[in-house]
């Protein structure tokens, strides 16, 4: 057993970043494990937990388990989870109720989580206290260990615990069963070292280790030749791509040599304001595969509470950045997360919040009522904002958030707009703007998988409705 150790995830240090391109092996004795059984991965929180699941489902393809969307047909239930709030825990223990329940009458079900929750000390030994239902509990870097730890545990039938909280090194070569044929999530770097004092991804995810850039443009170059149309280059501090290598080589070089490979379509996610360069900007503004479409999370518009948080900016810096993305980058789009009821934020704090809203007008904006962490700073700071006054808080900012999404989007109206149409509707199909819109099209299938012009006809608040050109 390994458990998770909070000490181990706290540290960091100047080791090199080992690269391992072979790790992943899957031996003659465990590649039929799965025949003839079923698989279902519910998958928590980021994209990136997206993307560990598309790992996850293609080892478990290796193993020959076929995959169900119905939990209640699977021989095998794994949960990826995210840890970043409380009410994504709770959603977690939820579930980990139900499968009691189904294992009880179906007793050989294999049930486990992994994902961020896993990386949790306080988790892994509540569930070793009270949740022996579980067969599996495993990391986010221990995912190729798959194949080992399902077979111990089959054969077992003991819970097998393995999460590593250590620095973590970069693994290549991971089979990959991408959700879409048409859009591609690609890693560019794991981990962070922000440590801003409400995150507990920089304990969940380990030490910022960024892939090199050849295998970066290999993957993308695949892609391509696939016929893929878009990549999202992701990270949880994409921006600092880089500084972690001997290589003098930054996101704004990596973003020129994806633009390069000529995918029609290049996004990345998430953006810190610190790391935002020129030379950023300049390269986005340049590029026409390079989507106009930054989110830059702020969290507060108070300098107060940026600095009870850890931001390393100010608003003025903020606002700063914010205006040289507007004026360099046509017809760009900006969306934003925001944490209302950090401790200690007063009315004062929240008007000073709702003033960037005013002057920024973002296209979108994720708000969330802040959530202690255990093991982060602000955990242990005293939480003196009611639960009353938060939800109010919530409450007013959404209101202006979404007056402000609604706005930017009746500028579409009557606009012909490029949309990537890459999902089935009932009666058309579905994609996104460049600045990332939501748009529906009644149209028959013939062109899904493809960018067409389309005109705006209709539009809500979250998205737009529109007819082909
Ligand atoms: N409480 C509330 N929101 C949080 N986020 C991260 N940690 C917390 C927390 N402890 C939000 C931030 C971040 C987004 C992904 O989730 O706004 O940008
Ligand atoms: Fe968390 Fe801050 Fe790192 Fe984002 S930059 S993952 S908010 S610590």
């Amino acid at each position: 057993m390994l458990k998770p150790n909070l000490n181990e995830a706290k540290q960091r240090n100047r080791e090199k970043i080992l690269v391992k391109t072979n790790e992943y092996i899957i031996n003659d004795q465990i590649k039929d494990i799965g025949l003839g059984k079923k698989y279902f991965v519910k998958t928590y929180g980021c994209q990136m937990n997206e993307h560990d699941t598309e790992n996850i489902k293609a080892i478990l393809e290796d193993m020959s388990y076929e995959e169900v969307d119905n939990m209640e047909e699977a021989d095998l239930i794994l949960l990826n989870t995210c840890a970043i709030r409380e009410n994504a825990h709770n959603k977690v223990f939820g579930m980990i109720g139900r499968i009691k329940t189904l294992k009880e009458s179906k007793p050989d079900i294999i049930a486990g989580i992994c994902g961020c929750m896993a990386q949790e000390e306080k988790v892994v030994d509540e569930i070793l206290k009270k949740y022996r239902h579980l067969d599996l509990v495993f990391g986010t870097h221990n995912i190729i260990n798959l194949p080992n730890l399902l077979s111990k545990a089959i054969t077992s039938k003991e819970m097998q615990v393995e999460v590593l909280s250590g620095q973590g090194s970069v693994l290549e070569n991971i089979p990959v069963k991408r959700d879409s044929k048409y859009k591609a999530w690609v890693n560019i770097m794991y981990g962070c070292d922000k440590f801003c004092t409400y995150c507990i991804v920089p304990y969940t995810r380990g030490k910022q280790r960024s892939r090199l850039p050849e295998h970066i443009i290999d993957e993308v170059k695949e892609l391509v030749s696939k016929n893929y149309q878009e990549v999202t280059l992701l990270g949880q501090n994409v921006n600092a791509y880089g500084k972690d290598l001997d290589l003098e080589y930054t996101m704004a070089n990596l973003l020129e040599s994806v633009a390069k490979t000529n995918i029609p379509r290049i996004r990345f996610v998430t953006s810190h304001p610190w790391d935002f360069s020129d030379e950023m900007i300049d390269i986005i503004a340049k590029y026409d595969n390079i989507m106009p479409y930054i989110h830059l999370p702020i969290q507060s518009g108070s300098n107060r509470i940026l600095k009870l948080m850890g931001r390393r900016y100010t608003k003025e810096e903020y606002l700063t950045l914010f205006d040289k993305i507007k004026n360099k980058i046509p017809n760009v789009s900006v969306t934003t997360d925001i944490i209302v009821g950090f401790p200690n934020e007063t009315e004062q704090d929240f008007q000073d919040t709702l003033d960037i809203v005013e002057y920024c007008k973002y296209d979108l904006a994720y708000t969330f009522i802040f959530s202690a962490r255990e093991g982060t700073p602000a955990a242990k700071m005293e939480d003196n904002v009611s639960l009353e006054d938060k939800k109010q808080r919530l409450y007013k900012l959404n209101e202006r958030i979404n007056y402000y999404a609604k706005e930017n989007n009746l500028k579409y109206l009557g606009k012909t707009v490029k949309v990537l149409l890459d999902k089935k509707e009932k009666n058309g199909l579905s994609g996104y703007t460049e600045t990332m819109k939501s748009v529906y099209v009644d149209t028959d299938h013939q062109y899904l998988g493809q960018i067409k012009e389309v005109e705006i006809t209709d539009v809500r608040t979250w998205s737009l409705k529109g007819k082909i050109k």
